[in-house]
């Protein structure tokens, strides 16, 4: 990365509509740059020439970064403008940014995956990446809930994993609409009968910031350790290289330090309402 002011052109080579308001971007770059290397769990600013710029998770598999993935939500003025763009639409890139999943301390470990909602997109890079090396790690469980079967994201690839041996798959929805037969129940009613052994598991989890506090929690009582626990944080950010202090969340500034932070350094702010 040359300077992490200066967005780079990347053409959208392809957009997958992933739920009624979610949306997978595929980028290449227009200069003759390689693929961008990161780690799973870091994100991009993505920019939308004239709109603004928003900081997106990588949604993609690290040992595999061409084309680059971002899965978004369209919430709000720069998301909505981003799913409006077409194939071959031209976005600015910054990045990476960020700390990642820490998963070289997880091997030989179970890794237990918790997702709720939009969630999952910045957790597929690590699943992904721990499935391209299976063998170096022990049980594998992805846990997730949403608030409808429409929102699920990435319904091709669950249905796949679901098939797989060397991973457990437990979904589960808020409410169940049409015609869903599984799990009905916020997705910390998952955790107490997910079979890991819990003193040797690493736990990854990504969502709104309540369901952490109650995943975290959960987690804790079932007996992981709480090192053991990592949760990605959001705040709103404009620089993502610690100047502008818009994503400070108390001592930590989430763009440096963060957004994937250990469950004990962050416990006590998390507790503090609209923090
Ligand atoms: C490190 C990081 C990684 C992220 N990864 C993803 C991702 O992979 N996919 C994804 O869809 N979103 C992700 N987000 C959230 C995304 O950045 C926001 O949804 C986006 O900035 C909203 O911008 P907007 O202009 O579309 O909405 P705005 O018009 O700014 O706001 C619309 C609504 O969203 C709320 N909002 C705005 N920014 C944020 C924010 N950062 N966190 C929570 N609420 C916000 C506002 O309060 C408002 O209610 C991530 C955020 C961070 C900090
Ligand atoms: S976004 Fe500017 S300091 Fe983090």
């Amino acid at each position: 990365m040359t300077d992490p002011m200066l967005p780079a052109p990347w053409r959208i080579e392809s957009v997958r509509k992933e739920t009624a308001d979610t949306f997978t971007l595929a980028l290449a770059p227009v200069n003759a740059a390689g693929p961008l290397s990161f780690a799973p769990g870091q994100f991009n600013m993505l920019y939308v020439f004239g709109v603004g710029e928003v900081p997106i998770s990588i949604s993609g598999n690290p040992l595999e970064p061409s084309p680059l993935l971002h899965t978004t939500r369209a919430v709000g003025v720069v998301t909505r403008a981003m799913w409006k763009l077409k194939p071959g639409d031209v976005i600015g890139v910054r990045g990476p940014f960020g700390s990642n999943w820490p998963i070289e301390s997880t091997k030989g470990r179970d890794v237990v995956i918790v997702a709720g909602g939009i969630g999952l997109a910045p957790l597929r890079s690590v699943l992904l990446h721990v499935l391209a090396r299976r063998a170096d790690f022990g049980k594998v469980l992805l846990l997730y809930g949403t608030r409808t079967p429409e929102d699920l994201l990435f319904r091709a690839e669950l249905r796949t994993w679901a098939k797989r041996r060397d991973l457990d798959v437990h979904i589960t929805v808020d409410r169940a609409t049409g015609r869903w037969r599984g799990n009905v129940g916020v997705v910390t009613t998952l955790i107490g009968r997910a079979p890991f052994e819990p003193k040797n598991a690493v736990a990854f989890v990504c969502g709104p910031e309540v369901m952490m506090r109650f995943v975290s929690l959960e987690l804790r009582k079932r007996g992981v350790p709480e090192p053991q626990i990592h949760l990605s944080l959001e705040r709103n950010m404009k620089c993502a290289t610690g100047f502008c202090g818009h994503c400070q969340f108390g001592p930590e500034f989430i763009c440096k330090t963060g957004p994937v932070f250990p469950h004990d350094r962050v416990k006590a702010l998390l507790n503090v309402r609209e923090l």
